[in-house]
């Protein structure tokens, strides 16, 4: 086990009626708030009504950046950052999925900075005095309530990148599962392709992993697997949204890959595809991974999809390595498929001369996903062309 440091700063308020923690939370921080928001479901779904009477209760001054797009754009950013300099806003809070939450980090981290946000997505040590952060969460899927990472998509230069900032971490995230009740089917199962491709990535290793990190790892896995079907049969089934939503944080809050070196291969190859096409993140995800895993499947990387097939999908022990992870790598495919993803590239209607395009764009400013096993440019495009 390598070493590590844990520093874990978002004070996390977790279950139904949570939200009555929100008006503490908020008055640690000032009293002029940026509402940041998507398109309009918490509207529709109640959670909009319920903050308005907490800020007229509070007095709470608040101005609002709202039409949030799924895959952020920078556009939307640079309005947030402009609201914040004319209304000398104190706390930026948003309420939504991982589109609204990564949105206000990059406003948040803007505000100080004279020059375009995104010169920050390109170099987060540009973001000084980063205002505080506070999240409401709505939609399980991306862990942006709790980790320092934010995306966003620049639709002028077909680029959607990651960055880190640990400033980004929320400085706090009330997640109440009841709000996931009115998530639609393909959200929750987009949002659990999500949540189980970002412990994929913190599993999947060729060097020495923790013993403890990747059992830890298995039972989100796990969780996913018991749960999802569950909340797509009965949306409202509180166990099942609830271990979703802490299986959604847990996914990439760092726990599951201290101690060990975590190369990260699909999220890349999958914010390509959403630069080009707006594809639903999870959805590209789910139709990436198994492609990815078979194409990296050989005498080296047989026994790491073989030990996941074993641990997560019960395989026999009597089945030898290729055969298991062969199997496991299919059962992959057919839980993704099960809960209602469409499984290859050409069903979200991506011209397949576009491949080409997209796979040299994805390693972030380079010809190499450095990867479990490193990825060229070319090797990205097989791979799109196996999930074609
Ligand atoms: O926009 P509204 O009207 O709110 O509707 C949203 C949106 O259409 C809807 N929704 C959210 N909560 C709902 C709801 N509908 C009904 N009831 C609710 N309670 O769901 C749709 C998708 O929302 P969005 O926020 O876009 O989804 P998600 O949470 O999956 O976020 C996706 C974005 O996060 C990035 C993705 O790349 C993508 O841009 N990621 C962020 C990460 C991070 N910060 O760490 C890591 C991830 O790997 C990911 O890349
Ligand atoms: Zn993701």
């Amino acid at each position: 086990m390598k070493n590590f440091h844990y520093h874990m700063p978002v004070d996390l308020f977790f279950g139904q009626g949570q939200l009555q923690q929100l008006a503490p939370q908020m008055k640690r921080f000032g009293n002029r708030v940026l509402l940041v928001y998507g398109g309009g479901s918490i509207k529709r779904n109640g959670i909009y009504q319920q903050i308005m009477d907490i800020f007229a209760q509070e007095q709470i001054s608040f101005w609002e950046l709202s039409g949030v797009e799924p895959n952020p754009r920078l556009e939307t950013v640079v309005r947030g950052v402009e609201l914040c300099r004319e209304h000398q806003i104190e706390l930026v809070l948003a309420v939504g999925g991982g589109s609204s939450i990564d949105c206000a980090k990059v406003v948040a981290g803007s505000v100080q900075y004279d020059g375009s946000p995104w010169d920050i997505v390109l170099d987060s040590s540009l973001a000084q005095d980063v205002l505080p952060i506070g999240v409401v969460l709505t939609l399980s899927a991306t862990g942006s309530e709790m980790d320092p990472m934010a995306v966003i998509t620049n639709t002028q230069l077909n680029l959607k990148y990651g960055v880190g900032h640990p400033d980004f971490i929320p400085k706090f995230s009330i997640l109440d599962p009841t709000f996931t009740y009115s998530v639609p089917a393909s959200q929750t199962a987009a949002g659990t392709a999500d949540m189980m491709s970002h412990t994929f990535e913190n599993y999947f290793t060729l060097q020495d992993g923790a013993f403890i990190s990747n059992r830890l790892a298995e039972a989100v896995l796990q969780t996913c697997i018991q749960y999802a079907p569950i909340a797509l049969r009965e949306p409202d089934n509180y166990e099942a949204r609830a271990n979703l939503m802490w299986a959604s944080s847990l996914a990439i809050n760092g726990l599951l890959k201290y101690g060990k070196d975590c190369p990260w291969s699909v999220h890349a190859m999958e914010h390509a595809l959403s630069a080009y096409y707006d594809v639903t993140h999870g959805v590209g995800l789910a139709i990436l991974t198994p492609a990815w895993m078979e194409y990296i499947l050989d005498d080296t990387t047989a026994q790491m999809f073989a030990d996941y097939g074993y641990h997560v999908w019960q395989l026999e022990r009597s089945l030898d390595t290729m055969s298991a992870a062969k199997a496991a790598i299919n059962k992959t495919r057919e839980f993704f498929a099960s809960l209602g993803i469409p499984m290859s590239l050409r069903q979200l209607g991506i011209p397949e001369d576009m491949l080409e395009t997209m796979a040299k764009s994805a390693p972030k400013g380079g010809n190499t996903i450095n990867g479990v096993k490193p990825l060229h440019w070319q090797d990205v495009l097989n791979i799109y062309k196996m999930a074609y």
